[in-house]
């Protein structure tokens, strides 16, 4: 770890990061807004392998709006090789870089009528509908992570801010985690509506609790790119995700610009 902390800085400067970014699906271009380093996961000793297209492999690090921060252009999902915490390592090379907070960002299918593709939804919290959990064979009583505040108010109450600063409408909800790869049966859609769900993913939920296991504050953001199983005629596939995703990305860049210049 010492090694790869020492590397990185070797590249990008020592100077700590304030803030980290993960970025998702569509959602990868951001990393090019940032001013600085950017280190191909490649050349990252235990970083993942990401296959999936329309990420971006980087850990980009230097300046945005005057904010030192750390971007994770691409995360390595359950769904690829089984493994929960496949961000773990990356999450700690964040706070080791001196990270207080992460925001994550990923593309999601709406529940919620008044949420359409192309908007944005801040995580008021979110549920694990996979039943996995990334601190699975941890160790230590650090283990028991609380989840009761997971989505850090303050962090919230700011992007909120900063939405309303630059027009963009950012309704909070609850993000269902579904392991994917294949997309939710209409059946478990309205399972999720009756537990409580807001909007589906295959990501965020392991990268929550990793970070709050690390003692990072988080918020994480869905880009909504589709209407979920069974309540639209549109076809559900990665390909549109991929298409949808720069509708929300546009808006989330303003956001994110807005909270880094006066909310840091
Ligand atoms: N379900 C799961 N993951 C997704 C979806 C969806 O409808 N849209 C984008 N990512």
């Amino acid at each position: 770890m010492q090694d790869l902390i020492a590397k990185i800085q070797a590249r990008a400067g020592a100077a700590p990061v304030k803030l980290g970014l993960i970025l998702g699906s569509g959602l990868g271009h951001l990393a090019q807004a940032v001013q600085g380093t950017a280190i191909p996961y490649a050349d990252l000793p235990g970083f993942p392998h990401v296959g999936v297209s329309g990420h971006n492999p980087h850990l980009v690090i230097g300046d945005l709006e005057g904010v030192r921060v750390a971007v994770l252009g691409a995360r390595e999902h359950y769904y690829e090789n089984g493994n929960p915490a496949a961000m773990r390592l990356p999450l700690t090379v964040l706070k080791a870089l001196g990270a207080e907070a992460l925001i994550a960002t990923n593309a999601a299918g709406s529940l919620r009528p008044d949420i359409r593709p192309g908007d944005l939804m801040l995580l008021s919290d979110h549920i694990n509908f996979s039943g996995l959990n990334p601190l699975i064979g941890e160790k230590t009583d650090a283990r028991f992570v609380p989840m009761t505040t997971a989505h850090d108010a303050g962090l919230r109450a700011g992007l909120k801010a900063s939405a309303q600063s630059v027009n963009v409408a950012l309704p909070e909800g609850v993000y269902a985690w579904y392991s994917g790869p294949s997309f939710e049966t209409p059946a478990e859609i309205r399972a999720i509506k009756i537990l409580g769900g807001d909007a589906v993913g295959m990501s965020t939920v392991p990268e929550v609790i990793l970070a709050r296991f690390l003692g990072l504050r988080v918020a994480a953001i869905s880009t909504i790119t589709n209407m979920a199983a069974g309540m639209s005629d549109e076809q559900i596939s990665h390909e549109h995700t991929k298409a949808m995703a720069p509708l929300g990305a546009a808006k989330l860049e303003q956001v994110l610009r807005h909270f880094l210049r006066t909310q840091l």
